[in-house]
């Protein structure tokens, strides 16, 4: 019988420690320092910040609590309600708008990370009465039923149709080399996010169709 007590592989010992410290004088006298923190923990985080935003041409000057979201600014702070708030999590699309031509869902990004940026959202797509080609195709075909996702199907299409434009391919796009051609499949795949409840799905494809073949 024996009292000794097994050593763990992770035993750290006596010479080990003051090695250590030797170690770190050394680089304190080599000139090293560590690089300051700039918030201590527990320092409180900055709770507002003026930003400027450029919505559908006009620059609005907001302050804003720094986690405010771009859907959240344009909705909650601006009135700017046509786009629309379904999953807040980036899974149903109904949040998306055009930053600087591409679209993106409003609900994933902060409204800080937009200063200069030119922000288009469904109010800003008509010139004046004259609708959109996009939009007038959505009520040519009866792209929608309720409604609700229809602003960013329409916003998301837009910013789709300069995609397949520039010549980006899309998952189902055989010939990644060539301009694609928008088939229903290709504005199926390029459209898969962007959800649409009710399930408008043929008329919608039918309209992007019809707006890609005169903008095409
Ligand atoms: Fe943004 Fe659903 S609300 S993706
Ligand atoms: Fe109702 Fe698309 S028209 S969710």
């Amino acid at each position: 019988m024996t009292d000794e007590i097994p050593k763990s592989p992770f035993a750290v010992t006596r010479r080990a420690i003051v090695e250590g410290c030797a170690a770190a004088g050394a680089l304190g006298a080599l000139g090293f320092r560590p690089t300051p923190a700039t918030a201590a923990p527990g320092d409180p985080a900055p709770q507002t910040m003026p930003v400027r935003l450029t919505i559908n041409g006009q620059p609005h000057d907001l302050v804003l609590d720094t986690r405010t979201t771009l859907l959240d600014a344009l909705r909650e702070h601006l009135a700017l309600t046509g786009t629309k708030k379904g999953c807040d999590h980036g899974q149903c699309g109904a949040c998306t708008v055009l930053v600087d031509g591409r679209r993106i869902n409003s609900c994933l990004t902060l409204a800080a990370m937009h200063e200069g940026d030119q922000v288009t959202t469904i109010e800003g797509l008509a010139q004046g009465d004259t609708l959109h080609p996009m939009q007038a195709a959505f009520l040519e075909h009866d792209g929608f039923q309720c409604g609700y996702c229809t602003p960013g199907q329409i916003c998301s299409s837009v910013g789709m149709l300069s995609e397949a434009k520039a010549g980006w391919p899309s998952h189902v796009t055989e010939d990644v080399a060539s301009t694609p051609a928008l088939s229903d499949a290709e504005i199926r795949e390029r459209m898969s996010g962007n959800i649409c409840r009710c399930s408008a799905y043929p008329n919608i494809v039918a309209a992007i169709r019809d707006t890609a073949a005169s903008n095409l």
